[in-house]
């Protein structure tokens, strides 16, 4: 047994995205969706969380805790509602959001795109719009001047989730767990473009901030004969965006699971390991997953590592407490090895909206679906104390 003393300054936080937490996202891709019958989404956001009211709660609990970094999103859908009308009052919202984070002794994170779309972008196209890369590029000079205190923005979550959503759109959540969809490609093309022009327009308007994405990373596993073919999805799905991070500052990487695939008739098809632990999302248990990924992401981009988001859903807290404690053993040992990576923020603060359902519970505070009180559960504590502590005990 020895002791991993993490760098100074590295950072402990926990994850949140606007539209899973604010509640009343009216102006969205994704309120639509959950509004239309028959879409792939089968229970509304509604109220969610209502931080947009709350937030100065979830500020305290997190800081309170001992946690020094909240990552947020800011919602595009709220700041440009009608195409070319940008909301400054709403814009002054997410300007104290950020002010209360530093209040806090928080490093706020900030998420430019979290998978929601103002509804007219939607129903342009999305992220395969003709437009959605100068509009994209727009709203970014627009956030820019609140973000002056902010060092690292995200400027767009899992782009690799984002280009399945039209797949689910047609195919529904079924082509998920029965098949191995490929990733939307206008949709792909549209989001590495968009990101590099928000980058260029950022650097400009603010050479200090570290500007990134963060990627949805996983670990394969594949049955005996489907190896290269699940080393060429993992390139179209996944390594396609670390290639365009080239000239980024930072990396993010969320990584939750392990994926197990075999060979049906020539096509990848998913191979759960029978017996094996579920979490509530249906995923297999496998904290190996963050190791595994940030080794292989140090790798690929040669970047500096942010952990953006790594959790489960669970009922139990003490199945969390396990979960994490063994995830960041495995992310100690890598650092020690020489991996770089300046922080760890857990996925979720908030039991939230889980992108149709509310069951699936991943947060360290416990919300009550009808008064949003909020009940800390003791993995905030836990998490706390080892960011105060800033060292783990690894075998
Ligand atoms: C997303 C989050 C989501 C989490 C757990 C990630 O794919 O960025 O929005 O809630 O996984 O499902």
């Amino acid at each position: 047994m020895t002791d991993f003393n993490f760098p100074a300054g590295f950072l402990w936080g926990a994850s949140t995205s606007a539209h899973q937490i604010e509640g009343n996202n009216t102006n969205s891709d994704w309120w639509h969706l959950e509004q239309r019958p028959g879409s792939f989404v089968s229970e509304p956001s509604g109220d969610a969380c209502d931080s947009w009211h709350r937030w100065p709660e979830d500020l305290a609990l997190a800081g309170g805790a001992g946690l020094n970094a909240y990552r947020f999103s800011i919602e595009w859908a709220r700041l440009e509602p009608t195409p070319g009308h940008f909301s400054n009052a709403q814009l002054a919202h997410y300007e104290r959001l950020i002010e209360g984070c530093l209040a806090q002794g928080l490093k706020p994170l900030v998420t430019l795109h979290h998978f929601t779309l103002p509804a007219w972008l939607a129903a342009q196209g999305g992220w395969a719009a003709p437009e959605a890369v100068d509009r994209f590029a727009r709203y970014c000079q627009f956030v820019a001047p609140i973000l002056s205190p902010v060092e690292l923005i995200c400027l767009i979550n899992e782009p690799n989730m984002v280009a399945l959503f039209p797949v689910l759109a047609t195919a529904g959540m079924e082509a998920l767990t029965a098949t191995v969809p490929p990733l939307d490609q206008a949709t792909v093309s549209g989001l590495i473009e968009a990101h590099q022009a928000g980058r260029e327009t950022l650097r400009l308007l603010l050479p200090g901030a570290r500007l990134g994405w963060s990627i949805a990373a996983q670990t394969y596993h594949s049955e005996p004969g489907a190896a290269a073919a699940t080393a060429a999805y993992q390139d179209e799905s996944e390594d396609v965006f670390y290639r365009a991070s080239a000239g980024d500052d930072w990396i993010g990487l969320q990584a939750y699971t392990c994926r197990r695939l075999k060979l049906i008739d020539g096509a990848l098809a998913p191979a759960p390991k029978p017996g094996s632990r579920r979490t509530l999302t249906g995923w297999e248990y496998y904290p190996a997953a963050l190791a595994e990924c940030v080794r292989r992401v140090a790798q690929l981009t040669g970047l500096p590592i942010v952990v953006t988001e790594n959790g489960l859903a669970t009922a139990d807290d003490a199945d969390r407490i396990d979960y994490t404690g063994s995830a960041l053993t495995g992310l100690a040992q890598a650092m020690a090895d020489g991996v770089q990576v300046e922080g760890y923020f857990h996925w979720s603060l908030l039991d939230n909206y889980e992108w149709g359902s509310y069951a699936p519970t991943f947060g360290l505070v416990q919300v009550d679906r009808q008064t949003f009180v909020r009940t800390p559960k003791p993995s905030l504590a836990w998490l706390g104390q080892l960011a105060r502590r800033n060292r783990l005990t690894i075998d």
